[in-house]
């Protein structure tokens, strides 16, 4: 890796600060001092230091994705493109939880175990919302079943909400707690009816960023992380 991007994701700026930091000749690279931005580095091995303080390259990051549908919710796969594929960063990032190849909107990515496990895990009950487009009109007692707990075949799930946000479209927001394989789709075939569009667009506080087009990411602000986190 080129030792401007490590700089960069290590916490000293921008490629831009990086660039005049190293011009300033107070980084080098195990001892010696470098000055080019195109030095490339190895973080596992080589000795980096600023102004004679070691470069520690282990924290966490988080980031926010509006995840394009054709992408798998996973780290490597044989047959398709991966999540990890769309974020240009050198830590070991991983989705936290999964979307279906074909769901688009907000996932996050991180290489922070324990925050993606606070996230994931249903007794924390967080919120995950989605808005989906269904094959077929949303009425009461579907809107009852939810809320009662879809019984599937390997578990009950979670008293959920279910709302009709356009009923010419069939366009509802359904919230669950769970991310259990396929759920959303699950809970709607339970019903009989069939989801013909998924995304998520809200977990917990934090709302997907309507400034990210589809595949695009960021990283996300402390404030951000803290609400999760709570
Ligand atoms: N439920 C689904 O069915 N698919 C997803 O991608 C997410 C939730």
């Amino acid at each position: 890796m080129r030792i401007d991007k490590l700089l960069a994701h290590a916490g000293y700026g921008t490629r831009n600060d990086v660039k005049k930091l190293l011009k300033s000749g107070v980084v080098t690279l195990n001892g010696q001092i470098i000055k080019s931005a195109k030095q490339q580095v190895d973080e596992n091995k080589d000795l980096i230091k600023v102004d004679q303080e070691e470069v520690v390259f282990t924290q966490n990051v988080y980031y926010m994705l509006n995840k394009p549908q054709g992408y798998v919710s996973a780290t490597t796969d044989l047959l398709h493109p991966v999540v990890t594929d769309l974020i240009d960063d050198v830590h070991e990032l991983f989705p936290v939880g999964r979307l279906d190849i074909d769901t688009e909107g907000l996932l996050l990515l991180t290489n922070d175990g324990q925050f993606a496990h606070h996230l994931t895990s249903p007794r924390h009950h967080i919120d995950k919302i989605y808005e989906a487009i269904i094959d077929q009109e949303i009425d009461d007692s579907d809107i009852n079943a939810f809320k009662e707990g879809i019984e599937l075949e390997d578990f009950t799930c979670q008293s959920a909400d279910l709302k009709v946000i356009d009923a010419d479209k069939n366009l509802v927001q359904v919230t669950i707690q769970e991310g259990k394989y396929h759920q959303v789709k699950r809970m709607f075939q339970s019903r009989g009816k069939e989801v013909l569009y998924l995304r998520r667009i809200q977990i917990g506080p934090l709302k997907l960023d309507s400034n990210l087009a589809s595949g695009e990411y960021r990283l996300l602000t402390s404030t951000e992380i803290n609400g999760l986190s709570k």
